[in-house]
């Protein structure tokens, strides 16, 4: 009798192990909790999956505000995709669009509608005597978009969480760079990528505080740090009503320290990337593009945006 159990044992065991070994293989297999993608279209995923339950981690962020000043040119609309298509996966960042013309584009009243995110477009042309070489650039565009951010968050009791930051329309800007600007307290500071004749530039950081900048480039500007290079929170940008880029006595490349230097100070600054050890922006440059060989007059059947 007791030979006889212990052989049904043996005989159901191999079994018992096959069923226990399945089962725990489906459980591993189970779907991991869905994040819903950032402000994307809800729904339509198709499976017979229930809907998972609406999180909404961004809630409590941050607004990065983000200042584009943006010119008509060959090039214009390429560079607005590379960067829509960044933007575009950053949480919570409102693009804020300034062209230098005198009305708003067609193209880019056009790009702005598809682009996918949240987005001010204003237009503000630069005054005729100061598009030339050797002058700074988007210094209107830039104080529009100052001046409209100012203007909406008039009327609204604080605290109004929110990170300033300008973006030229042409450099290169990674994820991470957003992730770390979006704790900016008062003003915030990192290294910049090819720029200042160098590799890169830098705030050199001693005891987290920023005690001098690594450069090529006047050495001597109080910031020496591009456009690129800084992101300030809304609240000083609301308690410091005047703080503005200067037409009157600018030079290029100090911009930056002129508009700086009326709303922090050095010993003030937050590095950010490490210490300032890490490079996740770069000031790219797109070559002008060779259309040597385009027609004087409108020779293709068709009418294309380029
Ligand atoms: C460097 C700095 O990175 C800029 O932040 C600074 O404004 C500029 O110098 C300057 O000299 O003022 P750089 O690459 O030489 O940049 O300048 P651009 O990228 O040609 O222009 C900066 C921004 O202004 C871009 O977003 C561009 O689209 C815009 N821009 C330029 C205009 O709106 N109008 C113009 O006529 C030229
Ligand atoms: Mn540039």
């Amino acid at each position: 009798m007791k030979s006889l159990l212990f052989s049904r044992f043996l005989l159901l065991l191999p079994w018992v192990l096959i069923v226990i070994i399945v089962l725990d293989m489906d459980s591993s297999r189970a779907p991991l909790p869905a994040l819903s993608p950032r402000g994307g279209a809800e729904g339509g995923s198709g499976g017979a999956r229930p809907p998972a339950p609406r999180r909404r981690p961004e809630a409590g962020l941050p607004t990065i505000y983000a200042i584009t000043p943006t010119y008509s040119r060959p090039v214009q609309k390429a560079e607005l995709t590379r960067l829509a298509n960044t933007f575009r996966q950053v949480s919570r960042l409102h693009w804020i669009l300034v062209e230098d013309a005198a009305a708003r584009s067609e193209l880019v009243t056009r790009f702005v509608a598809g682009a996918g995110l949240p987005c001010t477009h204003l237009h503000v042309p630069t005054p005729r005597r100061y598009k030339r070489p050797g002058l700074p650039r988007a210094t209107e565009q830039r104080n529009a978009g100052l001046a409209w951010l100012r203007q909406r968050h008039q009327h609204l009791p604080p605290p109004q969480p929110g990170v300033l930051f300008f973006a030229d329309d042409d450099n290169t800007y990674s994820l991470e760079l957003f992730q770390e600007m979006r704790t900016t307290r008062k003003v915030s500071v990192w290294p910049v990528g090819l720029v200042g004749g160098r590799r890169y530039e830098r705030p050199v950081v001693e005891n987290g505080k920023v005690v001098g900048w690594y450069t090529g480039w006047r050495a001597d500007r109080p910031f020496a740090i591009d456009m690129a290079g800084f992101a300030v929170s809304l609240q000083v940008i609301l308690s410091h009503p005047k703080a503005v880029f200067k037409r009157r006595g600018s030079q290029p490349g100090m911009q930056e320290s002129d508009f700086l230097k009326q709303i922090t100070t050095v010993e003030e600054l937050e590095p950010k990337a490490n210490n300032c050890t890490k490079v996740l922006v770069w000031h790219t440059r797109t070559e002008k593009v060779n259309l040597a060989n385009e027609p004087k007059y409108h020779l293709d059947t068709v009418n294309i945006e380029v």
